[in-house]
């Protein structure tokens, strides 16, 4: 599945995954078979529409939810879209409440920064160093006019998991509807919707060896959602537009393949063997982002303390990796997520983020290990 030459390493598996050969296969099925449109009745109609049923409960099964209970979407952002601000839409009270996290993808807080311009009210929960929320501060937070509580499941930038049966728990006691943004959790963790006890679940096909431009929210039956594309029935009313074959088929594939997590034990054991040699090679002058044990199992986000980040990477372009930090104008700038953990500017500033996945070899951690005490030892 490598799409890398033999010096490329490709370290980057959080921002985007190749697509599968298998999903390539069935989106090739789906190009000569499924070209008519899914809602006609004739002959060409039929295998569209049964290409994106498919898909849809191959979705569900991964969740373990029912297929209507899927509405396909063009990805994570358009996802979380939907679960924010078509249930915060479908409340019709402007001043409604809604709670979420200081360690949010952009695709939750700008839709809560846009709601908060139409007049709702935002809370932000404080994390820990390790990135994770307290429940008692949801408990706390919550009040007579809480119409949604949006968690992520895990962290992009760090990895770090929350307690997400916990804080559903208390969402369900107090009636309000839990939304999590799973983008970065599914296929690597196991996330079936009623463990976790949750009423809308955001997917990304792209992190998952489907194509970009593919995703899914899971939508609770009985959940009250605005849609955000108004037009034909499609999608049970909850998002107008004809559906693609094609990229359904894809994402059907992928989640088919997410539902075998064994292949993560080998992604974490390489992970470990990526974080023993930094610290073999760097002592205290490494340090580990995110939970030390609670965090998605690809993901290492580390700094090398003393450096930028950026710079490291920038000095080494055969790595594809992501830094924690921006430099603008000669000042670096921390992610909100580290500034959330409270990291401090030193620490943060020499952040990087390896997500590993399908494709990443043994010897591709031994390589890049070498590079870097060879390159920081400079
Ligand atoms: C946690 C999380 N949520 C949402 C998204 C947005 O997904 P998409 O790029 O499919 O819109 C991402 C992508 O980086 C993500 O990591």
């Amino acid at each position: 599945m490598s799409r890398t030459t033999p010096h490329q390493i490709y370290l980057d598996y959080n921002a985007s995954t190749p697509i599968d050969p298998q999903v390539a296969s069935v989106m090739s099925e789906a190009i000569e078979k499924a070209f008519g449109n899914p809602s006609s009745a004739h002959w060409a109609g039929a295998p569209a529409h049964t290409t994106v049923e498919t898909a849809r409960r191959q979705v569900a099964d991964l969740l373990g939810c029912s297929a209507n209970e899927i509405v396909f979407t063009s990805g994570g952002s358009e996802s979380n879209n939907l679960a924010l601000k078509g249930l915060y839409y479908s409340q019709k009270n402007p001043g409604a409440h809604i709670i979420t996290t200081q360690v949010e993808h952009p695709a939750i807080v700008e839709p809560c920064r846009f709601l908060e311009r139409l007049g709702a009210r935002i809370s932000w929960l404080p994390v820990d160093r390790t990135g994770r929320i307290n429940p008692n501060d949801l408990r706390e937070a919550i009040t007579d006019s809480t119409v949604l509580i949006s968690i992520m499941h895990a962290n992009n930038e760090v990895g770090t998991i929350q307690l997400i049966e916990e804080c559903a728990g208390i969402a369900k006691e107090h009636g309000i509807p839990f939304h999590t943004d799973a983008a970065q959790s599914v296929g690597k963790v196991p996330t079936k919707v009623d463990q976790l006890g949750i009423d809308l679940l955001s997917i990304a096909g792209h992190k998952l060896y489907a194509p970009k431009g593919i995703g899914a929210l899971y939508v609770r039956s009985g959940t009250e959602l605005e849609p955000l594309i108004h037009g034909a029935s499609h999608e049970r009313g909850r998002r107008a537009g004809t559906e693609s074959a094609l990229l359904t088929a894809a994402l059907g594939q992928a989640c088919e393949l997410a539902s075998d997590l064994s292949g993560m034990k080998d992604i974490s054991a390489l992970r470990d063997r990526f974080w023993e040699g930094l610290q073999q090679a760097f002592g205290d002058h490494v340090v580990l982002n995110g939970h030390p044990e609670e965090r998605l199992p690809n993901t290492l986000n580390v700094s090398f303390v003393g450096q930028i980040g950026a710079e490291i990477l920038e000095s080494m372009p055969e790595i594809a990796a992501s830094t924690g930090s921006a430099c603008h104008s000669g000042r670096v700038e921390l992610s909100p997520v580290l500034e959330a953990m409270r990291v401090s500017p030193e620490v943060g500033a020499g952040a990087i983020r390896f997500s590993l996945g399908r494709g990443t070899t043994a010897e591709e951690i031994d390589i890049i290990i070498e590079r870097l005490a060879s390159h920081l030892a400079k």
